[in-house]
């Protein structure tokens, strides 16, 4: 993996402010200038070279154990747990990890994840290039107050290779870029306050919630500005079976073109086995100021709500929507999948 400035920061103390559906300020405790004041363990001094042919592994290992304790695990390259008041950034903004994906996939492979951060509260990542990640990019794993932005993903041209994935509470993700094959930014279960803005997912399989299994808990929730083109869909929500609920979801200043699917609720998803209950409870949901195309309207809808029919959705708005096509059929929007559902409260504005 090829390192070009990386620094870990140990330190104190600067909160922030709390915005939309965030529940609390996001981010480390300390302020960058009074962590680089007091402390800086950079790879460079602990023998790394900025090569892609040398090995970061071991002076990541010694500037880590020297700054703060953390830990590595198998799957992932990068692994944070158990800690609090955590930045990792490029201080150039030229950072990037390059993962090497295209020698696992070439043997059929995946291997490792890039990074992820898990039981991590107060803490930042920003300033990153993630490259051609082995398997997922980022995960971000029952965290919470925690702000990324800034980030460039890159990954290749196939499923598997998410770009974020986070399920976790009171998050702020912003200023992301995400070119891969499968999701851009993702919200899985349980997850609650969770703020997703100024996104461009680039070729990618798109943004969703999911896959929604057993115990869904997933509530407030917003994405804004969400810029989407080549994907397979701008926003989707997926489910086959499951249960439990997601609420209070806000899903506004969608653009894009060229994506197969617009906005798409899916509660029989066919690429997930059905897992046991009668259906996640959708409800409070709302698809506020959408703009664009898809690529074939008659083939796949703009719009697609596809309720489980023994829970049925409820509060689902959908309001100052002009989606539109670039093939097929000429009035797409009517396009609604009512099948086996029933809707409660069900509004197209
Ligand atoms: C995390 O930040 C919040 C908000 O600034 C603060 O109340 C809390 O004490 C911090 N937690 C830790 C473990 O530092
Ligand atoms: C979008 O993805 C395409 C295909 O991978 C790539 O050629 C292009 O550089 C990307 N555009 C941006 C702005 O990242
Ligand atoms: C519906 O969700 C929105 C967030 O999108 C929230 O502000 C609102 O309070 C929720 N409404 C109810 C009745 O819970």
């Amino acid at each position: 993996m090829r390192f070009t400035t990386f620094s870990i920061l140990a330190g104190l103390l600067l909160p922030g402010l709390a915005i939309a559906q965030l529940s609390g300020t996001v981010g480390p405790s300390t302020s960058t200038a009074h962590k680089t004041a007091t402390k800086i363990c950079n790879v460079l001094n602990y023998g790394a070279i900025a090569s892609k042919t040398s090995d970061l592994g071991p002076p990541l290992a010694s500037a880590w154990a020297a700054c703060k304790s953390g830990g590595q695990a198998a799957g992932t390259m990068i692994f944070i747990e158990h800690t609090t008041d955590f930045e990792m950034y490029s201080s150039t903004s030229k950072g990037a990890v390059q993962g090497y994906g295209y020698v696992f996939h070439k043997a059929g492979a995946y291997g490792p994840r890039i990074l992820r951060l898990y039981d991590v509260t107060n803490f930042s990542v920003h300033d990153l290039a993630l490259v051609d990640s082995p398997a997922f990019h980022f995960s971000i794993d029952t965290c919470s107050n925690g702000e990324v932005y800034n980030m460039i993903i890159r990954g290749g041209n196939e499923g598997g290779l998410d770009g974020i994935d986070v399920w976790s509470t009171n998050i702020h993700i912003h200023d992301v870029e995400v070119t891969n094959k499968d999701e851009c930014v993702t919200v899985k279960s349980p997850s609650k306050n969770i703020l997703i803005e100024n996104v461009f997912c680039n070729w990618s399989g798109g943004c969703a919630i999911g896959s929604l299994a057993a115990g869904t808990d997933i509530s407030d929730i917003e994405y804004n500005h969400v810029y989407t083109q080549n994907s397979n869909q701008m926003l989707m929500i997926k489910s086959n079976g499951g249960s439990g609920t997601l609420k209070n979801v806000i899903f506004q200043n969608f653009m894009g073109h060229s994506n197969a699917h617009a906005i798409d609720l899916d509660s029989a998803w066919s690429s997930m086995s059905t897992v046991a209950g009668n259906g996640v409870g959708y409800s409070n949901i709302t698809f506020d100021s959408w703009h664009g195309t898809v690529t074939n309207g008659a083939n796949k809808p703009p719009v697609q709500v596809f309720c489980p029919a023994a829970v049925p959705c409820t509060g689902i708005t959908i309001s100052n929507n002009f989606m539109w096509t670039e093939a097929g059929s000429k009035n797409p929007i009517k396009t609604i999948y009512r099948k086996a559902s029933r809707f409660g409260g069900f509004e197209n504005v």
